[in-house]
């Protein structure tokens, strides 16, 4: 007799320890899914993705914008957070109550409860887009933690060390799963692999991050 279970055997934890302080909550967003598509429209809306330079004068192949108080820009001169939008120079979007309240409670989750994210960075990777290993430092508290929301195609992301030459442990993104990390590995690098060709049945051929931080 065939094992009835034998799918929900085979299929990824919802819960997977990363690192010390990093946590993959695997399709956490999913239960509000319609409401964070419906707020990032909005969002987007007002604050379309563009593609920024870095230090080193490279355009970025991932596009970018920002909601929140403060949204994390590069240009020539640097990487910060900037309360207005360069493009508009209008300040960024509001945080929707529904994409901070998930934020909220996915950092609780992992054990970082409290979190009150001033900023959230979208990330828009379409095929052949990538993100080098890197660490978040640019925030004032490195006491409180990122979240990571996944949405629209999957990706291979590399989490390592605090050294860049630390060897990286490389997790299956999905639409809807939540990565969560602080304390001990709140600088540690990571990144993002080239993304593969793909259609999503809600995003189409995109992959679409949602980073929360608490900059100021
Ligand atoms: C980031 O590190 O800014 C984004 C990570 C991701 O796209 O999963
Ligand atoms: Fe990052």
């Amino acid at each position: 007799m065939p094992d009835l279970f034998e799918k929900s055997c085979d299929s990824l934890p919802a819960r997977e320890d990363m690192a010390p302080g990093a946590v993959l909550l695997r399709g956490r967003a999913l239960v509000v899914e319609d409401g964070i598509l419906a707020a990032l429209g909005s969002v987007l809306a007002a604050a379309p993705f563009r593609h920024m330079t870095t230090p080193g004068g490279f355009v970025m192949s991932v596009a970018m914008t920002n909601c929140g108080e403060v949204g994390w820009v590069t240009d020539r001169s640097g990487y910060r957070y900037a309360v207005a939008d360069p493009e508009s120079g209008k300040a960024w979007p509001a945080m929707p109550e529904s994409l901070r309240r998930l934020a909220n409670e996915a950092a609780a989750e992992a054990g970082y409860a409290g979190f009150a994210p001033d900023s959230c960075l979208i990330n828009r990777y379409l095929p052949e887009a990538r993100l080098s290993l890197h660490q978040d430092r640019d925030e004032r508290d490195f006491s409180q933690p990122i979240v990571s929301v996944s949405l629209g195609l999957p990706a291979t992301f590399q989490f390592g060390g605090l050294k860049r030459a630390d060897p990286v442990i490389k997790y299956r993104l999905q639409h809807g799963d939540i990565a969560v990390w602080g304390g001990p590995s709140r600088l540690y690098h990571h990144g993002v692999l080239t993304l593969k060709q793909g259609e999503h049945p809600k995003l189409g051929r995109q992959r679409i991050n949602l980073t929360f931080r608490a900059a100021l």
